[in-house]
């Protein structure tokens, strides 16, 4: 190469006077712009990418940190990030899942218990990362051949967002990894903010009369999430190094190795960071941790412990959407006191009336809180809140503000008691029941007994129906539902009409689009939003029907254990018509009992719902499919295991997790259904019954052989 660009200085940006980092932009703008012109008209690079990659990065974060200083010729001005519509969905190659929470040392106990139990065979030592919990949004980035190709958000977990654009504007964020990196890398982090960076941004904001963010994550985020990156170029945002997602090779057997590795690969990683053998070492970092948190200059909400040998990792595996090889240990919430100014009833999905607390806003932990629950009425009691009583309330993270008490001002006594409504503040004002107990007590809840009656409950289930979680029908939220509830055009009464809308439109006289707040775009959008989910995965069928008890985690299980929605709606009208076979099959999977299988006969045994799910199923003209084929490869695929007797080499929690891996079905009680009994030391009845109905029958290590062949 025929000439040289310039390197960066050595000095630390944040030790840059003033005027050296003017004088270092000009240099760096005017090399940048030479590169350019090679490398784009002359089609001659004069340096290697990493080298102009470093060039641009220096620009940004000095630019990051004066920003009054940022040139009109800036280089950080010109390449043209496209202004996208909205965002592209990317689907993640690996799932970026959750975390469990622990909020006491006796939580970090019990989790290390929980691992030492599972791992009970693997006998020795386990060491464990403690790392802190940024709070910020989470983002996984692909490189290929060592160069950035995309970056998302973590969206649903399955799906995120596509900020490719964006993130290509962060200075922490190498667009290209040293030579030698594996083919394919992703790695994944932290976006965040720090306070110095918010507070700027925000009096910035205040400046210009534009909006200002709650708080440094909120801030984060909305800067992140930019439609144009010339914007998330101008926000400092920041990146810390944690984890990772598809690896074509694994540079490392350990948690802090790997997170060593993203260091020298140009990441930032947390210093923070340790590795130790025990609750109690684990504790002491928290602490530790704790201590300096007003003084980090960014924001923390715990501290994450993970277990650090990646074989370990493997052996423990998942459950629902957390890993077990890891928790998050959450720092106490945040109070404050403020002024209870209502207290409003909402109905639920489900009818349930959920008292909820108007507050006089006030700030708790950097966010503007207007709104607590109060669960219930029994909560009230209990609190003895009044209206214009003064309360204490609690923010932990992404849950809804607790109240916690009443400060006593004297005035109290005097103040009236709140009265449970006996009546629905829905429309039909229909009775109010207190739930009752399986044991015959009062129970918690109470209760609209309009059921499908109540619209504010039909509103609820569309609401339900629609959201992320469920059909995720973008354009549809609940405001729009609300509005098409009650439209006397296009009436939305229960999910089929959703996919209606469209033909009853061309019907009208009167046109979606010339109504306010729509127009031909929109509702065009909205249109298509709708029909692209005529195809819909199982698991987010079930869910989205809205049966009591039957969450996200257990529409996974059924969606699993049945494979197609035929098998499922099957077996559950004959457990309505009583067919105890078919209870007991269900019942057979993995965290599936009584209660659920009862709200799923209680829900398949209403006509109305029949009518409701017979209406819509017809609408999924590109089919209900099952989203996760289990593993179809290996030896155990398809087969329903059981294990019995007692194990040496696995523990019985291990067993089940990996049989499920390999795509087996794990089942408590043998039956002619039953494809292999895993017979351990001293098997006692289910031996003798699998041997009586000709059920193949192997040992531990015969076992062993078979899942790691
Ligand atoms: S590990 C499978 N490590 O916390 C586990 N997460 O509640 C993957 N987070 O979505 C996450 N700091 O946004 C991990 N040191 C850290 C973290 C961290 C912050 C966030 C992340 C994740 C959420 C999980």
């Amino acid at each position: 190469m025929a000439s040289h660009a310039t390197t960066p200085t050595s000095t630390p940006v944040d030790a840059l006077t003033e005027l050296e980092a003017a004088t270092e932009l000009a240099t760096l703008s005017a090399e940048i712009a030479r590169l350019d012109r090679h490398y784009f008209l002359e089609d001659a690079p004069l340096v290697t990418d990493a080298e102009y990659d470093a060039l641009r990065r220096r620009n940004l974060a000095i630019e990051a940190r004066f920003p009054h200083l940022r040139r009109a010729d800036s280089p950080s001005l010109k390449v043209g990030a496209g202004v996208s519509e909205r965002f592209d969905k990317v689907r993640h190659a690996v799932p970026m899942l959750s975390l469990d929470n622990a909020f006491s040392d006796d939580d970090v106990a019990d989790f290390v218990g929980r691992v030492h139990k599972f791992l009970a065979t693997h006998g020795g030592r386990v060491d464990f990362t403690a790392e802190p919990k940024i709070d910020g949004l989470s983002c996984n980035l692909r490189y290929e051949a060592g160069k950035l190709v995309s970056a998302a958000t973590r969206g649903d977990g399955a799906e995120g967002e596509n900020v490719t654009a964006n993130v290509r504007t962060i200075a922490d964020i190498p667009t290209v990894l040293p030579p030698g990196v594996p083919d394919v890398v992703e790695v994944r982090g932290e976006v965040y903010m720090s306070h110095a960076d918010f507070a700027a941004l925000n009096a910035r904001q205040a400046a210009s009369g534009e909006k200002t963010f709650a708080n440094p994550r909120n801030a984060a985020a909305g800067s992140l999430r930019q439609l144009d990156a010339s914007i998330t170029r101008d926000r400092p945002l920041k990146f810390y190094a944690y984890a990772w997602g598809e690896m074509s090779e694994m540079p490392s057997e350990t948690q802090s190795g790997m997170i060593a590795v993203l260091k020298s690969w140009g990441f930032v990683t947390n210093p923070l960071t340790v590795v130790r053998a025990d609750a109690a070492g684990l504790l002491d970092h928290f602490h530790a941790i704790e201590a300096q948190r007003a003084a980090l200059g960014y924001d923390i909400d715990g501290v994450v412990y993970k277990v650090d040998r990646l074989d370990l990792q493997v052996r423990l595996g998942f459950v629902s959407r957390s890993p077990r090889w890891a928790i998050a240990h959450k720092f106490p919430a945040e109070k404050a006191t403020t002024i209870l100014e209502d207290i409003e009833i909402q109905v639920g999905r489900t009818g349930a009336l959920t008292p909820v607390a108007r507050l006089r806003p006030v700030t708790v932990g950097g966010v503007v809180v207007t709104n607590a629950t109060l669960h219930n009425a029994d909560e009230i009691l209990r609190l003895d809140v009044r209206v214009g009583d003064t309360v204490t309330v609690q923010r932990a993270g992404d849950v809804i503000p607790q109240i916690l008490g009443v400060v006593d001002d004297g005035e109290h006594a005097a103040r009236q008691t709140f009265v449970f409504p006996h009546i629905c503040p829905c429309p039909l004002k229909t009775p109010v029941n207190r739930e009752v107990t399986a044991g015959g007590d009062a129970g918690v809840i109470s209760r609209c007994s309009g059921e499908f009656a109540c619209p504010y409950q039909r509103i609820e289930h569309l609401k339900h129906f629609a959201s992320r979680r469920a059909f995720d029908i973008e354009g549809l939220g609940e405001k729009q539902i609300e509005a098409f509830f009650n439209d006397p055009e296009l009436p939305v009464k229960e999910p089929a009409d959703i996919f209606t809308l469209a033909r009853r439109d061309s019907q009208n006289l009167k046109k979606l689009k010339d109504k306010e707040g729509f127009g031909a775009t929109s509702v065009r959008k909205l249109f298509a939003a709708i029909d692209e989910r005529r195809t819909i995965a199982l698991e987010r069928f079930i869910f989205a029907l809205g049966i009591r008890n039957v969450g996200e985690t257990t529409a996974r299980q059924l969606s699993r254990a049945y494979g197609n929605w035929e098998a499922f709606h099957d077996a559950s009208l004959k457990i309505v018509a009583g067919d105890l076979a078919a209870r007991e099959e269900m019942d057979a999977i993995d965290q599936i009992g009584e209660t659920v299988i009862d709200s799923i006969a209680a829900y398949f045994g209403e006509a109305h719902n029949l009518g409701v799910v017979e209406r819509l199923v017809a609408e999924m003209t590109g089919g209900i499919v099952e989203a996760e084929r289990p593993k179809t490869d290996t030896a155990i695929a398809g087969k329903t295991v059981v294990f019995t007797g007692t194990l040496d080499k696995l523990t019985r929690d291990e067993a089940k997790a990996q049989a499920e891996r390999l795509g087996a079905k794990v089942s408590g009680s043998v039956s002619a259904k039953t494809s292999i009994l895993v017979a351990g030391r001293d098997a006692g009845s289910k031996l003798t019954k699998a041997r009586e109905l000709g059920v193949t029958v192997v040992d531990e290590d015969t076992w062993i052989a078979m899942v790691s062949g």
